[in-house]
């Protein structure tokens, strides 16, 4: 067993348990995107960071990649990781604003704003449609193509491949996809319908207590 302290609790983790793992274990609450227990870790989205602080060193890491380790000092809602996780959610707004899942994220996180310019590309590079194709389906019909802004998710040659087998699970698991925003207007990058203004989930952890935002960062109405 690996010894770690998260948020101020001292805890036993697996060894080869993940950060993200270890803190869903004792109940704490820590927003993903590109992860699924079912599918190998990836650390492409970077919503999961937490703050790591071993002897003098401190940095903000991916929780869902991170293996425990002795001694580690976990921070999972941090001013830090608010601020970075505040910016990371609006970098993906900015390629995807009409994603439901995202724009929930950003009214929870009491993103108001997104102050960067909206190229809607349908799309987060979170590679779970390519992990599940791959991993779950054994087929490999998808996969990534280009380099930086031109990297994408594709079949070969722009066709459907003889793998696929047409079982929708690229689209079931896209947090993008999956649930499309309907209100329509943007208003500064966020939906219109619900841009803050309306509670979108309470905290799971301190649901009544009185203050307007929980330690995790949720709203708590
Ligand atoms: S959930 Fe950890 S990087 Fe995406």
């Amino acid at each position: 067993m690996v010894k770690l302290t998260i948020d101020g609790m001292r805890i036993r983790a697996l060894e080869g348990a993940t950060v993200l793992e270890a803190a869903q274990e004792m109940g704490i609450v820590i927003p993903t995107l590109c992860h699924h227990p079912g599918l190998s870790p990836y650390g492409a989205c970077r919503v999961c960071i937490v703050e790591v602080g071993k002897g003098d060193r401190r940095s903000l890491e991916a929780s869902c990649t991170l293996p425990v380790e002795h001694g580690q000092v976990i921070l999972t809602n941090s001013e830090k990781v608010r601020k970075q996780r505040k910016l990371i959610v609006e970098l993906l707004i900015a390629s995807c604003p009409n994603s439901k899942t995202l724009q929930d994220m950003a009214a929870n996180m009491g993103i108001n704003r997104i102050r960067f310019r909206i190229r809607d590309r349908g799309c987060i590079l979170c590679g779970l449609c390519v992990r599940y194709c791959k991993e779950q389906m054994k087929s490999g019909g998808i996969g990534f193509t280009g380099r930086g802004t031109t990297r994408m998710v594709a079949t070969a040659f722009e066709v459907t491949p003889e793998e696929c087998r047409n079982c929708g699970g690229c689209e079931w698991i896209c947090p993008v996809c999956e649930r499309a925003c309907t209100a329509g207007n943007l208003i500064d990058g966020l939906c219109g319908g619900c841009q803050n203004l309306a509670p979108v989930e309470t905290c799971p952890v301190c649901t009544g207590c009185s203050e307007s935002v929980g330690p995790h960062g949720y709203k708590v109405y």
